[in-house]
């Protein structure tokens, strides 16, 4: 049986689906803000670097491109691109450390960085590259920046509406078996709303809060695997091949995870889900556009099963109490 927070609420924030990422930060100053936003130079990643900056924060990018990110971000001096791949942990320790040299609090950390329906990849010590990149690797990235997140710092983890397709796989999470790009972003994606739910409460009393966001349906190079042929078919574009109904912009893409990063309505309503600028309900449809959260990316016990996994692959376990750390230790989690 699966368990779970009590029923999620929105809170009525005044934003849609319609906002942009500047309506969310219009009256947000975040003048002397330290935020960091992986992926912060692609898609809803850009949108998000370039918002953060214009209401005053500095913004760090992590890059797996330094040179494409510092071409996106070229009129930008208040972004700062440091490289980092989240396919090789070995990269995690030297970008942490250059942040927290430079900055002694992170007040926004988006975890935007991500790939999706990728051909079968290993990394690292042959793990699946979805879940090695968009949750082991900012997992162990997080986890590296402990110390610069506080009580007043903000986590707000990407996830997808992809969840719907998949449970974490608990009996083969790097699909030893039979491989399935979409299955793998989901489970990656499911990972990645229970990876907001744990920290938060694991930062209960002194730590981040935490929050998953699902940004919408937006056309980004994150389709980059996916056949032009198959848009269509996909529902993603009309025949003209200007994007489906129900689809949104970057800019109103990256409103939700501002929206997380900042909103006051969420102060005490860390490990939240969201989407379209709100706390997302319980999913009641299959419809990836519909939205909505289904019952195991809110699941208490496997966010904290999920941890325990993920220290026990990276070595790395900075935000649970020494007594529950158990073998983790800060390493290189290779
Ligand atoms: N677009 C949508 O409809 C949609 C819907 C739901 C959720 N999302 C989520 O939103 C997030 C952003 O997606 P997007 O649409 O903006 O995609 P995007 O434009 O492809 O951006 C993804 C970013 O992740 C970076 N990245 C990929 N692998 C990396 C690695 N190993 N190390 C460091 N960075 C890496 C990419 O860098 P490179 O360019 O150098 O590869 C890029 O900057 C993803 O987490 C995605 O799952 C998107």
């Amino acid at each position: 049986m699966t368990r779970h927070d009590p029923t999620p609420r929105p809170l009525g924030s005044g934003f849609t689906a319609s906002n942009t990422a500047d309506d969310v930060l219009r009256d947000v100053d975040l003048t002397g803000a330290n935020a960091l936003v992986t992926g912060g130079y692609s898609g809803l990643g850009l949108e998000t670097t370039l918002a953060l900056v214009r209401a005053g924060a500095r913004v760090f990018v992590p890059a797996r491109r330094p040179a494409v990110a510092a071409r996106a971000l070229r009129d930008v001096p208040a972004a700062r691109v440091l490289p980092l791949d989240l396919a090789d942990l070995g990269t995690v320790p030297t970008f942490a450390d250059e942040v927290l040299r430079s900055v002694p609090v992170l007040d926004i950390v988006i975890a935007g960085a991500g790939v999706m329906a990728c051909p079968e990849t290993r990394v690292g010590p042959g793990w699946e590259a979805h879940f090695a990149i968009n949750h082991l690797g900012h997992f162990a990235l997080v986890n590296h920046l402990a110390s610069g997140l506080t009580s007043r710092s903000r986590v707000v983890s990407v996830s997808s509406s992809g969840h719907f397709l998949s449970d974490l796989r608990w009996d083969d999470p790097h699909f030893r078996g039979d491989y399935d790009g979409w299955l793998a972003y989901a489970q990656s994606k499911t990972a990645n709303a229970l990876f907001a739910l744990h920290l938060d409460a694991l930062g209960a009393e002194t730590g981040p809060r935490a929050y998953a966001v699902h940004p919408g349906s937006i056309l980004t190079p994150l389709q980059r695997h996916v056949p032009r042929e198959e848009w269509a078919d996909l529902g993603w574009v009309r025949p003209d091949g200007s994007p489906s109904e129900g689809f949104k912009s970057p800019a109103q893409g990256a409103a939700t995870a501002v929206w997380a990063a900042t909103s006051p309505l969420l102060a005490d309503r860390g490990g939240a889900y969201c989407q379209d600028c709100d706390v997302a309900e319980w999913a009641t449809t299959d419809d990836m556009l519909v939205g909505g959260v289904k019952p195991w990316a809110r699941d208490v016990v496997s966010a904290a099963r999920l941890w325990e996994l993920s220290a026990e692959l990276t070595g790395l376990d900075e935000f649970s109490s020494v007594e529950s750390r158990g073998t983790a230790t800060r390493g290189p989690g290779r």
